[in-house]
């Protein structure tokens, strides 16, 4: 067994956005350093951090003299290059791997090792030309989603097309060498399970996260779900058996489809904390940032209970439009918390911080954060 990375080392974190933020608050608390690496300065990391590094990704010099002042290296950002990772493997720890980064960038690759490992999905196929995609909405029908296979996130690069001529246009649009047509699942819900996996290969999860999407975006998520003690039980199945195949040492969420007959499809992986488990920063007893830190430092996981039900919604740029929106509103209510993420361009659809609600049920929690979020608002002039 390895020894841990202790208090007082540094970790690397690729990637600068707010999921490496809020992972440096909980390592800077628990006594280590923290150096980030991305293309920009300052950033939501990076002013958090120890030591910001702006360099691209492809400056491969550049991220060999940051791993000479790391003790492990961790990502924030899936679409991290392959080769970066890999070079940053050659010097120093990487966790998770770059093969769980390497499978789970890139939409085809991924479904493809959730197909044959037996996991269920929608039925998808790989379309790089007029003709597959001809062929691929003759097998699947419409509706279909049509998504870029690489470099997509908050429903960037994708769209729901309802007719051939509308999925042509849309993929010349994605101007993508190579696309994955995904048949459109009329679920019920989505939901999600955020899970850890330590280096001794325990197993942590916070249970089912129920998440509502508004023009593809996360908007609120609520834990616990309102799903079946079965559903729950199968959904935590399946995510310690993604953890296990893909030999995760980190944190892992699975967006799950819920189908109107009852039916777990697995949506897509995120190989590190997810904005559904956001949650966990106020609710739980260790949130997912902290237990990314435990699992990528060797350490015990720590407890995933919850205090009490809660709920979390996203505020995005779209509530700048008039104005800075009304802070001292938000923190009038005494049981939600707000957070920012720095950011200081306000743009829409762009996850500029979220807010954080408890109560006694989720639902309660749900309606508490929502008028929250309203009181932020201005009237439109
Ligand atoms: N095949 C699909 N059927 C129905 N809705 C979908 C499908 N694919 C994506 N969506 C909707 O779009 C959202 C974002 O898509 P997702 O594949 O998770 O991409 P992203 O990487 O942008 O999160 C999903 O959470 C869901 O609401
Ligand atoms: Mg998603």
């Amino acid at each position: 067994m390895t020894a841990p990375i202790l208090p007082g080392s540094t970790i690397g974190v690729l990637g600068s956005g707010q999921l490496g933020r809020m992972f440096a608050i909980a390592a800077r608390r628990m006594g280590y350093r923290v150096h980030t690496f991305s293309p920009e300065t300052d950033t939501p990391t990076g002013q958090v951090a120890d030591v910001e590094i702006q360099a691209a990704y492809e400056d491969l010099d550049a991220v060999r003299e940051f791993t000479r002042h790391v003790d492990v290296v961790t990502f924030e950002f899936e679409n991290i290059p392959v080769t970066t990772v890999d070079t940053v493997a050659e010097h120093v720890l990487v966790r998770p791997s770059g093969g769980v980064l390497h499978t789970s960038q890139h939409r085809l690759r991924e479904k493809t090792f959730l197909a044959r490992n037996g996991f269920p999905v929608t039925a998808f196929r790989s379309v790089s030309s007029l003709e597959d995609l001809q062929a691929s909405v003759h097998d699947l029908g419409l509706p279909a989603v049509l998504k870029t296979a690489g470099f997509g996130y908050d429903g960037k690069g994708q769209s729901k097309i309802t007719s051939l001529s509308a999925g042509e246009a849309a993929l010349q649009a994605l101007e993508a060498q190579e696309a994955i047509l995904e048949a459109f699942v009329d679920f019920e819900r989505e939901v999600s399970v955020v899970a850890a996996r330590g280096l001794d290969g325990v197993f942590a999860h916070y249970g089912v996260i129920e998440n509502a999407h508004c023009h593809h975006i996360l908007d609120v998520s609520i834990a616990p779900a309102a799903v079946s003690p079965k559903i729950a039980e199968e959904a935590v199945t399946i995510a310690l058996s993604i953890l296990e195949a893909l030999d995760v040492v980190g944190v892992l969420c699975v967006e799950f489809f819920l189908t109107r007959d009852g039916k777990l499809l697995v949506n897509e992986l995120a190989p590190r904390p997810h904005n559904s488990g956001h949650l966990s920063v106020d609710s739980c007893v260790t949130s997912q940032f902290e237990q990314q830190l435990r699992a990528v430092c060797g350490l015990p996981l720590g407890s995933t209970a919850q205090y009490r039900p809660a709920a979390m919604a996203n505020l995005l740029g779209e509530l700048w439009q008039h104005g800075e929106p009304h802070w001292p509103a938000a923190c009038a209510f005494p049981e939600v918390k707000l957070h920012l993420y720095g950011k200081l361009v306000p743009r829409p659809g762009r996850k500029m911080g979220h807010l954080t609600a408890l109560a006694a049920s989720a639902e309660a929690a749900a309606t508490l954060v929502g008028a929250a979020r309203k009181a932020l608002q201005h009237d439109a002039p």
